[in-house]
């Protein structure tokens, strides 16, 4: 039995969610260029490397960071380039003013589940970052699941082959509203004769309005808040496509900045 089959097996992670355009890191890069920030990035709940390791080959300084060891060794050993430390989302101290972007990609922020999780997210973020600096975070959006239930409830089966296993899993998601949490619970079987694997995770549902609050609150400017195009939306975000306006489908998107490095 292991805590979460996919971040205990990094290789089964990239070949569960591929990317082989790099399109999230590429967005990234975009959404650094686009506001005009220094070369040096923290990818906070860096997962496997993949994002770190192609914003280091496009010219960045990045140090990427888990608290997964798995991920991290993974990361050394597949995705070089960056340096790869561990560190809490929930609160981290990497050197002060170190950073010119932080960026936390694929729902990663979302591992913050009470508000003083956030709280310590944002305020370390604010101790890594240079004046001025960038915060850029991709995620689910709690809006989302307000008046709709498509993705709740209903078990979900899929399945995909990896190293000549076939695994197969079976999602639910229900809403916690009382901890404003989307709650999984995924079990996965495979046909080499192994036990099934039960594993429970969680995201913080994040409002726009309060993510925008919450920022502000910890000396951010929003620059950006919307729900596409972006890495994981469908259609997805290709070069040249510029942020949109609204926050109501099921990606957010925020670039912010830091403008104020003394508040709380
Ligand atoms: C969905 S994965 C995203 C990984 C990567 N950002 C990507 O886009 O592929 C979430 C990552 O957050 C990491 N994580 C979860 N809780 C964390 C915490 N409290 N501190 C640091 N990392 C955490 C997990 O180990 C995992 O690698």
């Amino acid at each position: 039995m292991t805590d979460n089959l996919l971040t205990d097996n990094p290789a089964l992670y990239e070949a569960r969610f591929p990317d082989p355009g790099r399109l999230a890191g590429r967005w990234a890069e975009d959404c650094l260029r686009r506001h005009g920030a220094g070369k040096r990035v923290l990818d906070m709940g860096c997962g496997t490397g993949r994002d770190a390791a192609w914003l280091h080959d496009a010219g960045r300084e990045v140090t990427g960071a888990d608290l997964s060891g798995a991920m991290l060794a993974h990361a050394r050993a597949h995705h070089p380039g960056p340096e790869y430390v561990r560190a809490d989302l929930h609160g981290f101290d990497l050197g002060h003013g170190r950073f010119d972007a932080v960026v936390c990609l694929d729902s990663a922020l979302l591992y913050c589940h009470t508000n003083d999780q956030l709280d310590g997210f944002l305020s370390s973020c604010r101790r890594a970052l240079a004046p001025g600096g960038l915060l850029v975070a991709e995620m689910r959006n709690g809006a989302y699941f307000l008046g709709r239930t498509d993705l709740l409830d209903t078990p979900r089966a899929d399945e995909f082959a990896w190293r000549g296993t076939v695994h197969r899993s079976v999602t639910t998601l229900t809403v916690d509203r009382t901890d404003q949490l989307l709650r999984r619970r995924r079990v996965w079987t495979a046909d080499d004769g192994s036990a099934p694997v039960e594993q429970r995770s969680a995201w913080r549902l994040l409002f726009p309005q309060e993510l925008r609050h919450l920022l502000a609150a910890h000396g951010y400017e929003v620059l950006e808040l919307h729900d596409g195009p972006g890495p994981r939306t469908e259609p997805p975000w290709q070069e040249g496509l510029l942020p949109g306006r609204t926050t109501d489908a099921d990606r957010l998107h925020v670039v912010a900045r830091l403008t104020c490095t003394t508040t709380h």
